[in-house]
């Protein structure tokens, strides 16, 4: 597994990483957002999104759980996710995440409440710690990638 880290100090510096993760993210492919709340999950996910195409608003998943993009806008269909309320990742089943992720990739917030999902081959997990006491110097990104993500970290 490769790991790689990256200093984001303010929000431009997210946005470009974003961008570098949207340049390389293909169909089928999870982004597992990690850090704590306010972390920066949602923000790198807006990242994403608006360099794969998307031009509108981004809500929160916070609520929804999951939020589907597909405008023929978009290089690929995207599905944003915020398992945060979900109590026990079998509530997967209920919702039908699978079937939402048909085609499309898979951006994922607090992805261990879904039971994690570093086991695929296409996940690319993502870690946002704050740097500096409380996060005054930005953020700092740790990228593992399984086997699919060889040769394409961003
Ligand atoms: N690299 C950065 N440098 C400085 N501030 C940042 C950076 N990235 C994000 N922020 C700020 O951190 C705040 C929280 O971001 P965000 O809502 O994306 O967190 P989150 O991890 O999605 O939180 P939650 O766990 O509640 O979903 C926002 O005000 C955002 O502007
Ligand atoms: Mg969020």
């Amino acid at each position: 597994m490769k790991e790689t880290r990256e200093a984001l100090p303010d929000l431009a510096a997210m946005a470009a990483y974003g961008a570098r993760v949207a340049a390389r993210l293909r169909a089928g492919d999870v982004v597992a957002l990690s850090g704590g709340l306010g972390a920066g999950k949602t923000t790198l996910a807006r990242a994403i999104l608006a360099s794969l195409g998307h031009a509108g608003e981004v809500p929160s998943p916070t609520f929804t759980i999951i939020e589907t993009y597909d405008s023929p806008n978009l290089r690929l269909p995207v599905v944003h996710a915020d398992f945060y309320r979900l109590d026990h990742p079998s509530e997967l089943l209920e919702i039908g995440l699978d079937d939402y992720r048909e085609g499309a990739a898979l951006l994922a917030e607090w992805p261990d409440h879904a039971g994690g999902f570093a086991h695929e081959a296409g996940c690319l997990e993502i870690t946002l710690q704050p740097a500096g006491e409380s996060g005054e110097g930005g953020r700092i990104a740790i990228a593992r990638g399984a086997a699919d993500w060889v040769g394409r970290m961003p």
